[in-house]
Order: structure tokens, then C-alpha cells, then sequence
């Protein structure tokens, strides 16, 4: 398991942008960690890394961002206010996995079995000092 440390924000902005070189059609990236860990802040990182140029409004706007205008749309959903797997189908998810784009999944680890054995999984974590921790598993 690899863990890179974030110092501040920017940190994770850039290893969520050196992550998006990497991703291609059907990756799942699934990411777990306490509340305000960064997951957020390096699904933007992926998303400036593909190049979006925009978000499409949604009515599940808080479940589900689409990051368009890239090298590859990302699907960035966020299971936090999921109760049930049935919910996270009922979003589309299965479309969503097996898409055009890559699919960021915030609190993935709610419903892990709904993930493709693909998916790489990455944990955040608080650090001293404010940092942050990120750790492939
Ligand atoms: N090294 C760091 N990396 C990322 N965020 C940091 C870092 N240091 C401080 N922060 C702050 O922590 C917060 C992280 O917020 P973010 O929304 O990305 O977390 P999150 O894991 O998505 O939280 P949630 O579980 O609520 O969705 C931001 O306010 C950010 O400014
Ligand atoms: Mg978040």
C-alpha cells in the first residue's frame, strides 16, 4: 500500500491531477476517510486533470456531478446520503461504471460490494500539522 502525504489543499489537488493521467474509460476510482479528509478536494484535482471545462446541473446535484469538456467525462458521485445499495442503483450507478468516463465514488466503502473489481481504491486520512494522508490500498 503507497501513501503519499498532502501537505495543504493544493496538495491534493495535484495528486488527484497526476491520478487523471492515468485514467481511462470504465475506471472506478473509490474513495474513503473521514469527513473533510480531501475527497472532494482530489475529485476536483481529477477533474482539472482531464481538462473539464464544466459541471452539468443535475437534479441529484449532491449525489452526482458530471465533470464535461475533458479528455474523458468523470462521473463523481458521493454515496454519504445513500441509506440503501437500491439507491445508489436507482442514480444509475451501473450506467454511470460502465460509461464513456471515469467514475470517482466519495464514502465508496458504504457499498463496496456495488464496485467492479477494478475499482482502485484510495483512503484519506488526517495528518499532523493538518495534513493529509492518501494511501492506495
Ligand atoms: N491537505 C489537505 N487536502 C485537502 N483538504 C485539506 C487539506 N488541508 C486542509 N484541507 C481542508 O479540508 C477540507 C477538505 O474538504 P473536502 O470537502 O475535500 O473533504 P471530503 O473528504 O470530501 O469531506 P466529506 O466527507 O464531507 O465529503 C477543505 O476545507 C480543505 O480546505
Ligand atoms: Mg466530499
Amino acid at each position: 500500500m503507497a501513501t503519499t502525504i498532502s501537505r495543504d489543499p493544493a496538495g491534493t489537488l495535484a495528486l488527484g491531477r497526476a491520478l487523471a493521467a492515468e485514467l481511462r474509460a470504465g475506471d472506478v476510482v473509490a474513495l474513503t476517510g473521514d469527513l473533510g479528509a480531501g475527497k472532494t478536494h482530489f475529485v476536483k484535482g481529477l477533474a482539472a486533470g482531464l481538462g473539464a471545462t464544466g459541471e452539468a446541473t443535475s437534479p441529484t446535484f449532491t449525489l452526482l456531478h458530471e465533470y464535461e469538456g475533458g479528455r474523458l467525462p468523470l462521473y463523481h458521485l458521493d454515496f454519504y446520503r445513500l441509506a440503501t445499495p437500491a439507491e445508489a442503483l436507482a442514480l444509475g450507478l451501473d450506467e454511470y461504471l460502465d460509461g464513456p468516463g471515469a467514475c470517482a465514488i466519495e464514502w465508496a466503502d458504504k457499498f463496496p460490494d456495488l464496485l467492479p473489481a477494478r475499482t482502485v481504491w484510495l483512503r484519506l486520512a488526517h495528518g499532523a500539522d493538518g495534513s493529509r494522508t492518501v494511501s492506495r490500498e
